[in-house]
């Protein structure tokens, strides 16, 4: 992960041009704390914001009445500024709850002297001051986002991520042409993928983790130029769209949703680009094999808690900068490939859970084997803490003999099975696997 940090880093140097405010930035996007907070907010609490939050608007687009008076006592040094005075205002009034007032200084017409607003020159004309960042990470804040906010045309960074914020994300956000990153994690943000998010042409970091998201993930998500995505634990379905490959970005996290079916084919284009991908705890069944050997700047590779049956693919051994790989709690079976052992960057392979019976030479040889490979509840013949393969075995016939990667396929039984049936009965697991 720091690398990619550093690639963040280096991008918003080039981009926005508000140093000042880089270290306070990366510090606070390099986190993101959940569970302790969410406590705080009742079901019902977020049920009455969500209500409020739609009886506000007066259209699907999350367009409201409403509108924010401004003094005209109040001066403004430019016309965006007043803009930013009126979303702020409006957004204080969206929130119902602030209990370590950060908004309590949020009157008056110097909007950069808000706590959590951050101003820097506009990028399209250095000599006016705009607000170009709001950071309410961990603010504890109940409440929604009002369409208002749509008038911050020039704001970059959009970080509320740790707070209790409900309701959707409004069309009007179509208006923030500068967002660079835009952090909405750890929030009770509910309904469909935010769209709009998608229509930023500068957004390179998307976030939106740790939310109530649900339905199927958008193609468009794919196809744009983002560096970073995480949309892990929301309630996401479905296959993950085929055009997954054309995304450049160098980090993805679709973990703890319920993505369903096979990887899409293409992965391989990610190759310049691709560090780590964790798809851990979905349903997913398969992956293409040839693509995934083509992975070579891969270092992290997460696919354990998922439906993977069948053996291995040999190609991974073209992953060639893997260092993590993690398959563990799968129906996977067969031997591991020597391939994978060869690996030279290899500091953690957990296999653990699965049904495979034997391994290549080189992997029982790795040096520091005990590290390295975690191998526990598999069944293999001379191996401490293993399952029994008579018990478990049966279940698995379906995908015996066949690649991990064939099972989206029409079935096609290989005669050449790597399958060795281990004679271990002796080995009993446990019934139930301890939770881990
Ligand atoms: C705004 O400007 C007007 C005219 O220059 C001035 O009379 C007024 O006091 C100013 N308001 C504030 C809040 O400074
Ligand atoms: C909140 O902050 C404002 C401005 O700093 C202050 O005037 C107000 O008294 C504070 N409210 C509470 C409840 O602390
Ligand atoms: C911003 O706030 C500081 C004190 O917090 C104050 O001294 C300064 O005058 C304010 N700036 C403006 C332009 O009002
Ligand atoms: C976007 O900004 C334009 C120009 O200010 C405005 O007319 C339009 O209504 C805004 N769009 C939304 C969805 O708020
Ligand atoms: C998997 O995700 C579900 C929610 O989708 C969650 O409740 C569960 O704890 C996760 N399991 C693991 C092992 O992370």
């Amino acid at each position: 992960m720091s690398s990619n940090r550093g690639n963040y880093a280096d991008l918003r140097m080039q981009e926005v041009g508000f140093t000042i405010l880089l270290g306070f930035f990366i510090a606070l996007s390099a986190q993101c704390d959940f569970a302790e907070s969410r406590k705080w907010l009742s079901d019902a609490d977020v049920k009455y914001i969500s209500h409020r939050q739609s009886m506000n608007y007066e259209n699907g687009y999350g367009d409201r009445g409403e509108k924010v008076v401004v003094d005209p006592y109040l001066n403004f040094s430019n016309p965006r500024l007043k803009n930013a005075y009126i979303a702020l205002q409006a957004w204080k009034k969206a929130i119902n709850s602030d209990p370590l007032n950060i908004t309590g200084n949020w009157f008056g017409a110097d909007v950069c002297n808000y706590t959590r607003v951050f101003c820097s020159p506009a990028l399209d004309d250095p000599n006016i001051i705009v607000v170009a960042g709001i950071d309410l990470n961990h603010a504890q804040i109940a409440g929604y986002l009002p369409v208002e906010l749509g008038l911050l045309t020039d704001i970059a960074l959009f970080h509320i991520n740790s707070n209790f914020f409900c309701g959707f994300v409004p069309y009007s956000f179509i208006n923030m042409t500068e967002m660079f990153e835009f952090d909405i994690s750890n929030n009770r943000f509910a309904g469909s993928f935010p769209m709009v998010v998608l229509s930023m042409p500068k957004l390179k970091y998307l976030d939106v983790r740790f939310n109530e998201f649900e339905g199927c993930l958008p193609e468009k998500l794919f196809e744009k130029n983002l560096d970073a995505i995480f949309i892990n634990n929301n309630k996401f379905t479905l296959e993950i769209p085929s055009n997954l490959g054309n995304s450049p970005v160098s980090v993805i996290v679709l973990a703890n949703n319920n993505l369903q079916g096979c990887l899409p084919d293409g992965l391989g284009q990610m190759a310049p680009t691709l560090n780590e991908i964790v798809l851990s705890n979905n349903s997913l069944t398969s992956f293409n094999p040839s693509d995934i050997g083509k992975l070579r700047n891969l270092t992290v590779f997460d696919m354990s808690f998922n439906n993977l049956a069948g053996f291995l693919p040999d190609s991974i051994g073209g992953m060639i900068s893997l260092e993590i790989m993690d398959i563990s709690h799968n129906k996977l079976s067969g031997m591991i490939p020597e391939s994978i052992c060869a690996l030279p960057n290899l500091k953690n392979f957990t296999v653990s859970y699965n049904f495979f019976s034997g391994e290549a030479n080189n992997c029982m040889a790795l040096p520091s084997r005990g590290d390295i490979l975690d191998d526990k509840y598999n069944c293999f013949p001379d191996r401490p803490s293993q399952r029994s393969f008579l018990k478990y075995g049966p279940a698995l016939s379906p995908s015996m003999g066949r690649s991990a990667s064939d099972l989206c396929k029409p079935i096609k039984i290989s005669t050449s099975s790597l399958i060795k049936i281990p004679p271990s009965p002796s080995s009993l697991p446990p019934s139930q696997p301890p939770p881990v």
